[in-house]
């Protein structure tokens, strides 16, 4: 039951001690974040492992996570994935091997324009350590408006990787009208005409979960519920425009937090972080912007409680599975473009 299984979790983080810290990400589910030391955003809980001695890190989330927790922290901590499966799809979708293989082509549509590559953190550390080497860096949701400003300081135009909707909205934000979408898998693209002349250049990447939302959503909830409506900006650019507001999963927490009680507040996000918002504040009135059923990451919910109990049981008695561990050049090259990012 659920009952003996938290306490098999309770006695193995008692037997751990300080060894171990649980992060838990704001998508996963109520029966995980119950057990976690630090709930937030991917960036927020990669800090909190670095500013933790312990010497394993559970990291309850995606592979891209887990690595970027890995490159920050010091050398002599662990990280640990509950689940090797929990791989984000959107971070797949910008092969590092496939980024570097395209560049020249990128670099001569942009007219001989210096490129600078602007990744978001939902990406594989290659990647990273990619934008690194030609110049770029890293980005969340909270902070690529600035990332965007670094880079336009620097070159010409911007490669955004792989959020196509977050760069759009983000270059939307920022008044930057000429954009063009890039699609690797197919032959014609880009246009090399729109690619001469544009600011920034989207990979063709997005998340099936926030591209799902759509404006009929944002109207009805409106109209039935008398809703505002803050939405991620993974979502697609009219569904942005639609909302009342537009942030990061930390973003939509504390607009949560601080609503008035009684206020009702559509959220166009994750399923998971809709119910833990509405346990965390019952005084507001949280609703999932689409009904119940629709919004559920099936890469956060690789991470079964049972394979957080299995890992902490096996880690009390001396066994570490599933570490998560970048390769040498890698990280020394991804930490470089997260430096960037610090040092916006
Ligand atoms: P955060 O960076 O806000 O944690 O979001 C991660 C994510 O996967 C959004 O879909
Ligand atoms: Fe990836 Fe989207 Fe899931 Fe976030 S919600 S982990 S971007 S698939």
């Amino acid at each position: 039951s659920e009952t003996d299984r938290a306490a098999r979790i309770e006695a193995a983080r008692e037997a751990l001690d300080d060894d171990v810290v649980v992060l838990g990400h704001n998508y996963q589910r109520r029966e995980i974040v119950e057990h976690a030391d630090f709930v937030g955003d991917s960036y927020e809980l990669s800090t909190r492992a670095a500013e933790s001695d312990a010497e394993y890190v559970i990291f309850a989330g995606v592979t891209f996570m887990a690595e970027s927790a890995d490159i920050i922290t010091d050398d002599d901590q662990t990280v640990l994935l509950p689940s090797m499966e929990a791989s984000c799809p959107m971070a797949g979708m910008a092969e590092a091997l496939q980024v570097d293989a395209t560049w020249e082509k990128i670099e001569s549509a942009a007219g001989g324009r210096e490129v600078i590559p602007v990744t978001y953190m939902n990406s594989y550390a290659d990647l990273k350590a990619f934008c690194a080497e030609q110049g770029g860096l890293v980005c969340t949701s909270s902070n690529a408006a600035d990332a965007f400003e670094w880079a336009f300081e620097r070159g010409d135009a911007v490669l955004f990787l792989p959020d196509k909707h977050l760069g759009r909205n983000t270059a939307a934000e920022l008044g930057v009208d000429s954009v063009t979408e890039w699609d690797p898998w197919d032959a014609d693209s880009p246009d090399a005409a729109a690619a001469a002349d544009a600011d920034a250049i989207l990979w063709d990447g997005y998340c099936q979960v926030h591209e799902r939302f759509d404006v009929e959503h944002v109207e009805r909830v409106r109209e039935e519920r008398g809703a505002s409506v803050i939405v991620h900006p993974e979502c697609r650019r009219e569904v942005v425009v639609a909302a009342d507001e537009a942030g990061s999963t930390s973003q939509i927490c504390d607009t949560v937090a601080n609503a008035d009680p009684g206020e009702t507040w559509a959220i166009g996000t994750e399923i998971h972080l809709v119910n833990h918002l509405r346990r965390w504040h019952p005084e507001v009135d949280v609703v999932p912007l689409c009904g119940d059923a629709c919004m559920d990451c099936n890469a956060m919910r690789q991470i079964d409680p049972n394979y957080l109990t299995w890992l902490l049981e096996s880690l009390a008695d001396g066994e570490v599975h599933n570490a998560v561990e970048v390769a040498p050049r890698e990280k020394e090259l991804a930490g470089v473009a997260l430096d960037r990012m610090l040092e916006l």
